[in-house]
């Protein structure tokens, strides 16, 4: 197909610290939430004792094979790639008033080693970690001192990496905490609406504090939120099933609504009071929140679908967000409902929406992968999955819509946010290591590998229409 994409358009991958860096404890680095959750985002929350207890412990040992990592994913041609900051190794406990040097020392290589290859990176501020710290001694985003802590840990990272990253990202899937309330906030899964929709807010407010700590601190910085692009249609064109829809859509658009508009969401007022919930918004959360984002960022990995109809509800359900599957499309091997043709539709949703460049930041397929007898791995499954994915842009860009970029997620294998699985792989590059955490780690090109370089090289123009 002819390229759609333009010239600057940012191609490459993306990843978090705690799903490859590994290195839990060293060189001054706090326990995160994400380390007490050794099954995964939705797990149990794991008292830590002395020695490692999960995968994530050593997750890929990015923290120590780095230079190695960014010289294949420079080998594919990347221009961009996404990784985030682990807050404690910055501020360990997350209350200090001095930073840990080490930690900074270490984001400095890593992002000396990317300019080396002209690699840009693409920075999330907290991605599914905050400094377990700051749950045990003040509560987690439920206590507004967190909001200071916050902006304290952005404002370091921001004056000392202001010369190395231009573009960043407040909270990764900020929505997610309507579902993990821990791994998004800090707060026990059990919390009520009240709780959890204070926290959120406090959030907010962090992120907003945020985009304007990087405006005045990043020359030419670019910042952006992030959100699941969780995308819901109606299971039928029954009114109140379209109604339902919307509603359930506003559940997650509220948070970019917030970031991007600067304000609460009038609908927010009814669901508020409807639902018995308390939120205390001060009139200085409101003018902080008038500091809205550059950009929206979003992952998208599936659609799912709204139906007012009891008894259909009642069906199996799928997916990380246990939405009703569509019975118009195929699923994943982790049963996420495959839908190319949705991220041209999101797309255009949150830019009719929005009016901001949008970027879309993690997309991919999580498969399992079999090496041959001659040592590959064909994944033409993954390959069919991005192709199919990236035409839809491609046919966004042409609708109109300005997308900065596409960081695919996983672009090497890493261990899975939702159940903490290595077999649950999305990469161009294998890694050798399994569930139970046995193998080399060795890195492996996979068939996909060379497929984006060639995507990347020609800008997109070895895309295939499909058939
Ligand atoms: C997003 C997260 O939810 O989806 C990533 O931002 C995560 O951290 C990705 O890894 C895919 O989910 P999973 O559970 O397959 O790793």
């Amino acid at each position: 197909m002819s390229s759609k994409f333009p010239d600057h358009f940012l191609w490459g991958g993306a990843v978090a610290a705690n799903q490859v860096e590994g290195a839990y404890q060293t060189d001054g680095k706090g326990l995160s939430t994400s380390d007490l959750q050794p099954q995964g985002i939705f797990g149990a929350i794991t008292p830590r004792v002395d020695g490692d207890s999960g995968i994530k412990d050593v997750a890929i040992d990015f923290y120590h094979r780095y230079p190695q990592d960014i010289a294949l994913f420079a080998e594919m041609g990347f221009k961009c790639l996404r990784t985030s900051i682990a807050w404690t190794r910055i501020f360990p406990q997350g209350d200090e008033d001095v930073p840990n040097e080490a930690g900074l020392a270490f984001y400095d290589q890593l992002f000396d080693e990317m300019a080396k290859y002209g690699i840009q990176p693409l920075i999330t501020l907290s991605h599914y970690e905050m400094p377990y710290g700051l749950v045990k001694n003040y509560g987690g985003w439920g206590n507004r001192k967190t909001i200071e802590f916050f902006e304290r840990y952005a404002r370091t990272v921001f004056e000392r990496y202001k010369h190395k990253v231009k573009h960043w990202l407040t909270f990764n899937e900020i929505n997610m905490s309507l579902h993990a309330p821990f791994t998004g906030v800090g707060l026990k899964d059990d919390s009520n609406k009240s709780e959890i929709y204070q926290a959120i807010h406090h959030q907010l407010v962090a992120s907003a504090k945020a985009v304007k700590a990087c405006h005045d601190i990043v020359p030419g910085g670019k910042i952006g939120n992030m959100l699941l692009g969780g995308i819901l249609y109606p299971l039928s064109c029954k009114p109140e099933d379209v109604l339902e829809t919307q509603r359930q859509n506003r559940d997650w658009l509220f948070f970019g609504d917030v970031q991007a508009r600067g304000g609460y969401p009038a609908y927010m007022q009814r669901f508020f009071r409807e639902n018995n919930i308390q939120v205390e918004i001060t009139a200085e959360d409101r003018q902080t929140l008038r500091e809205t984002v550059d950009f929206i960022s979003f992952s998208y990995y599936m659609s799912g679908c709204v139906t007012t109809d009891e008894q259909q509800n009642n069906t199996a359900r799928a997916n990380i967000l246990n939405m009703v599957p569509n019975p118009h499309l195929a699923s994943s091997e982790w049963g996420w409902q495959i839908d190319p043709v949705g991220l041209r539709y999101l797309l255009n949703v949150l830019y009719d929406r929005y009016q901001k460049p949008l970027f879309i930041v993690e997309n991919g397929l999580g498969a399992k992968d079999r090496i041959e007898a001659d040592g590959s791995i064909n994944d033409d499954y993954r390959i069919n999955y991005l192709n199919d994915h990236l035409v839809q842009v491609a046919e966004a860009i042409d609708d109109g819509v300005e997308v900065m970029g596409y960081t695919s997620w996983g672009p090497i294998d890493l261990v899975s946010a939702s159940k903490a699985e290595m077999s649950k792989r999305y990469g161009f590059i294998y890694v050798d290591r399994d569930d139970t955490g046995k193998g080399s780690l060795e890195r492996r090109r996979k068939k996909s590998f060379y497929w984006y370089r060639d995507v990347i090289q020609s800008n997109g123009n070895s895309l295939k229409d499909k058939a």
